[in-house]
């Protein structure tokens, strides 16, 4: 049987995607800091879908756990895909040491530090999937985010740099950039709908381009087209502007 390891499992794009590998017979492997919440996916999931569903608490930030953590996994896992993340409050951040390296930790930090185990593994295995949920917020630093942006800026660059590493070995590393997504994370802001997809769509189009080793997944296409033009705006203007 083929296992997944979701790290952030109890993100609603996370349990979209779960629900997307499970229904085709894999195992789950979910790990997550909340684990009252994770005791309830798996319910949910194992009722659904009657495939093994494993708990494992995992908390992005705390480093010094995560070997410990991915040597004890019950099953070696084919795919990992990570969807934890911080969004986090910019103007909080700018006068608050914690929060800003609450956002960095559990976007970039923590990711580099979990991945680099899997990088290694799957590296010497000669197979495997890696899965990173980035952003397209790590495109251009805007004044309304930009340290939930640079956070995300460098995972996407980590995971290009390891894409580019492991593709000797037969592994593939997928970065997705979703735009906007209606979750918990986004449910307190008003987003454009035609901008904006849902969870399910996320995990339908991470199912497919695990497939078919897509390298970057812009969930909405319309995003790759807007990034391209703000990455366009020169500098002297873009810094007037209100974003
Ligand atoms: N929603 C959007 O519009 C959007 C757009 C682009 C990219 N993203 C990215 O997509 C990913 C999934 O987010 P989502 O929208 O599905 O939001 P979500 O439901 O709020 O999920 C975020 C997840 O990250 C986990 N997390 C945060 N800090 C953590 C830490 N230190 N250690 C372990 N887990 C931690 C949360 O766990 P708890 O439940 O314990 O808090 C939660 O499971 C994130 O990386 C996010 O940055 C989101």
């Amino acid at each position: 049987m083929n296992y997944i390891l979701i790290l952030g499992a109890t993100s609603d794009m996370a349990y979209a995607t779960a629900r997307e590998f499970a229904q085709r017979g894999w195992g789950l492997l979910l790990a997550a800091r909340n684990e009252k919440q994770l005791a309830v996916l798996k319910n949910d999931l194992q009722t659904r879908y009657n495939v093994p569903v494993h708990t494992l608490v995992f908390e992005a930030a705390d480093f010094g756990s995560h070997a410990d953590f991915y040597s004890r996994l019950p099953h070696q896992p084919e795919v990992t895909a990570l969807f934890f993340g911080y969004l986090g409050e910019q103007e909080k951040a700018q006068a608050d040491w914690e929060e800003a390296k609450r956002i960095i930790d559990a976007n970039y930090t923590g990711a580099v530090s979990i991945l680099n185990l899997v990088a290694n593994d799957y590296e010497q295995k000669k197979k495997g999937c890696i899965i990173g949920v980035s952003s397209v917020a790590g495109e251009r630093g805007r004044k309304s985010n930009y340290l939930y942006g640079s956070a995300k800026a460098g995972l996407t660059a980590y995971l290009s740099g390891l894409r580019n590493r492991l593709t000797a070995a037969g592994v593939h590393v997928v970065t997705v950039k979703p735009g906007f997504v209606a979750t918990r994370m986004t449910e307190h802001l008003k987003l454009p709908k035609p901008l904006t997809a849902s969870p399910e769509q996320v995990g339908k189009a991470i199912f497919k381009a695990y497939i078919k080793k897509t390298n970057v997944l812009w969930v909405l296409p319309v995003w790759q087209l807007i990034m391209q033009n703000i990455r366009m705006i020169p500098e002297a203007v873009f810094k007037k502007m209100n974003l």
